[in-house]
């Protein structure tokens, strides 16, 4: 019987790309995202993650369907730009709402049909930029380090049920999150260090992997047979090694390379 796997956020980019690369391999896909691709292979149940009742009945009519989930992977998600002195609290809540409260109210919904059948994964889609505060990107930091977090207590405390839990940290990956990001106002004594580091983090997302190098990675963590490790870091020799860099040196150097490398 095929694998029924969910996806959510899969009408563009890493998302879409890992629906249609499932599907392609005869999993059972269904992708829960507000809008649909013209380019979906797979079924999309038109869903708003942050809305707990579509999410209730998208996971119901899932259920109906194939009786089980084998895997989730909790991909929607959002950046959000701007100094930590002008966010505004609205924003913060909306950020965070959809990178981390959405996430965990799926895997609630899941993990108690997951325990049934003693089995199932939950891979959540997070960030090399979770291990660290970046500027300008504070709060989309703080929104994937809460969800990295949250998985490492998960862990244990669904240690002997069958269900696996781990993070796929990303590097940039060239999609279009820049158009989806939420971005403060940017108050004047800010404006030229912010253009600065705006325009390098663009860069870095134009010049990132292709979205489809992600599907492979995530579906060789869903067919291993030794357990899974809490953190999966996907990304460049540089993004690697900035996490050990962080690891091993002062912060006070660390923070040093970071304002280089970001110019300013
Ligand atoms: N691209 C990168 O460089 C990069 C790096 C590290 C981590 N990530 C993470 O990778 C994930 C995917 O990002 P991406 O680059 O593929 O961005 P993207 O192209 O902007 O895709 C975001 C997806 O999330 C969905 N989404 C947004 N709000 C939603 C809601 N309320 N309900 C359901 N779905 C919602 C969008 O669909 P609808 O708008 O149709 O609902 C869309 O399919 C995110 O979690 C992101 O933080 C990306």
């Amino acid at each position: 019987m095929a694998k029924t796997v969910i996806i959510t956020g899969t009408s563009s980019g890493i998302g879409l790309e890992l629906a249609n690369y499932f599907q392609e391999k005869d999993y059972n896909v269904f992708g829960l995202s507000r809008s649909i691709s013209k380019n979906a292979k797979f079924k999309t149940i038109s869903t708003d993650i942050t809305n707990e009742k579509e999410v209730d009945k998208s996971i119901s009519t899932i259920l109906a369907k194939t009786g089980k989930i084998d895997l989730l992977i909790n991909n929607a998600g959002k950046g959000m730009v701007g100094p930590v002195e002008n966010a505004n609290k609205d924003e913060i809540i909306d950020l965070f709402t959809l990178n981390l409260i959405a996430p965990i109210y799926l895997m609630n919904r899941v993990i108690p049909i997951m325990r049934k059948e003693k089995s199932g994964k939950i891979i959540n889609i997070s960030s090399i930029g979770s291990i660290m505060g970046l500027p300008f990107r504070g709060f989309y930091s703080a929104s994937k380090s809460s969800l990295d977090m949250v998985t490492e207590s998960l862990r244990y405390e669904l240690n002997n049920t069958g269900i696996e839990v781990c993070t796929v940290n990303l590097g940039d990956i060239r999609t279009s999150i820049a158009d989806h990001r939420i971005k403060s106002v940017i108050s004047e004594n800010y404006m030229k260090s912010f253009e600065k580091v705006y325009n390098h983090m663009n860069n870095d997302v134009n010049n990132g992997f292709p979205p489809s190098c992600v599907a492979p990675f995530i579906e060789k963590l869903f067919l291993q047979k030794s357990s899974l490790k809490p953190h999966y870091y996907f990304g460049t020799f540089v993004q690697k090694l900035s996490l050990i860099v962080k690891a091993m040196f002062p912060q006070k150097w660390f923070e040093k390379i970071i304002a280089k490398y970001s110019g300013i």
